[in-house]
């Protein structure tokens, strides 16, 4: 695949790929490799996008940032300066959320087996809202709300019984899903009874999150279009509702010249048209619109930067090139078999002339970043940029082998900034006690 650039990518006087105005080189150098580079202004263009669509349609809407894409305290502060609201699904994603300032009255909290422990930090911190998932939450929110006599909004994830046409391991709208209440199967209406016969919850609306890395409307607009038609039935027979209607996110980025991605805003636009038709058809307040976007957000926006190290030919079947990094900063080609494309940073524009394969340094044969790839004559030493690691990258990065975790750094208008530091030795022993 061509050298294509996603923001304010670049290649510069000399030749090299640039980002955000800085040299890629120059911050491979500055801060070793593998390292995670941020786009900021390619951030911030995503998020005011998402915004202006929902202005520009007149509906009144909350973009919160799926948080799970990438997570850490620098990337809460863009978001709330951006004026995003937050989707987290962990203590420990909340708990950085609020040290990064975020107002809680914004974050809005998810997961299918929430512990006492997190439901109770999230009441404590005075949250936006908890999203119920399943039966077992039901109950024991309502035991933690009572002790700290308190109160919370609330949203109920249903799962709309849709198979959105993605990979097995990222579709959650599906009726055989671990995730939220059924709405064909009776799940759904049984919870929102229960929900609307404890006093300590005011429940505001429902949630549905279809799947990730979508490319088309249909799935989104099925799903809404059902939730919509259920809530016509609901508000006749129970007179419930829904103020808020969150659609989760899943809208698709381009990994690769294979993924055909609409703009944000045509999502938005598709689905909120059809909202409305069964709205107005029905007499039914026009409910407001949630979103929780993550890759479509900061997947283009991230880069990384390796250094090539190791090639190993199998003749006429292989050659592999080796880099610093792998399954332990970008574990989704092998979660998923996802694809991604690169080009050496200090020549982004030469004529490829062999294909290789980009191996990780992982003691798994799984751990290959790239299967054949069309790149220049390559060396040691030399630096591969991978392009859209921004989502799911540095938030699934793990210490396998004990690799320590990469930095991470935002650039914008010529200058960096480290956000995460990268993993030390002594960092990956400090939690480790001795056996004597
Ligand atoms: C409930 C929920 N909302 C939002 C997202 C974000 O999805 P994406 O990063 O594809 O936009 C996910 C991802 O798994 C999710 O589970």
């Amino acid at each position: 695949m061509a050298f294509e650039s996603f923001g304010t990518m670049q290649v510069n006087e000399v030749g090299h790929l640039e980002i955000g105005g800085v040299d890629t080189l120059k911050l491979a150098q500055k801060y070793g490799t593998p390292l995670y580079v941020y786009d900021v202004a390619l951030i911030k263009e995503r998020a005011r996008g998402f915004k202006k669509t929902f202005e520009e349609l007149g509906v009144k809407a909350q973009v919160a940032y799926a948080s799970k894409a990438f997570s850490a305290i620098a990337i809460y502060q863009l978001m709330h300066e951006e004026g995003l609201s937050l989707d987290v699904v962990s203590g420990g994603e909340l708990y950085t959320a609020m040290q990064a300032g975020f107002p809680a009255e914004r974050i809005h909290f998810h997961g299918n087996n929430k512990t006492r422990q997190e439901l109770e930090m999230a009441v404590d911190y005075g949250i936006g809202c908890i999203v119920i998932d399943n039966f077992y939450e039901i109950e024991m929110l309502a035991e933690v709300l009572h002790e700290k006599n308190a109160s919370v909004s609330v949203l109920i994830r249903v799962t709309p019984g849709i198979e959105a046409h993605t990979h097995d391991y990222i579709l959650t709208g599906q009726d055989d899903s671990k995730f939220g209440f059924g709405l064909t199967n009776g799940q759904a209406e049984e919870a929102i009874r229960q929900v609307l016969a404890i006093d300590v919850f005011r429940l505001i609306g429902l949630h549905c999150h279809i799947g990730s890395q979508i490319f088309e409307t249909t799935g989104f607009k099925l799903a809404a279009h059902r939730i919509m038609e259920q809530l016509v039935i609901w508000r006749n027979e129970l007179g419930f509702h829904a103020d808020v209607l969150n659609l989760g996110g899943g809208f698709g980025v381009r990994y690769t010249a294979e993924d055909q991605p609409l703009p944000p805003s045509q999502y938005v636009r598709e689905i909120i048209a059809d909202v409305r038709d069964v709205a107005t058809s029905n007499r039914l307040d026009m409910p407001e619109i949630w979103i929780e976007p993550g890759r479509s957000l900061v997947g283009e926006a991230g880069t990384t930067l390796y250094t090539i190290g190791s090639r190993k030919e199998v003749p006429e079947i292989r050659s592999y090139v080796a880099v610093d990094g792998g399954m332990s900063d970008n574990i989704r080609p092998s979660l998923y078999e996802a694809k991604y494309n690169a080009v050496i940073a200090d020549r982004p524009l030469e004529v490829a002339e062999e294909t290789v394969s980009i191996a990780g340094k992982c003691c798994e044969s799984g751990d290959m970043l790239i299967w054949d790839l069309p790149l220049p004559k390559s060396g040691a030493g030399e630096v591969l940029a991978v392009f859209c690691t921004g989502a799911y990258g540095y938030s699934m990065a793990n210490n396998y082998n004990r690799i320590p975790r990469a930095a991470v750094v935002f650039v914008e208008n010529g200058e960096d900034k480290l956000v995460v530091a990268r993993e030390t030795f002594e960092n990956l022993v400090q939690l480790d006690l001795p056996l004597h």
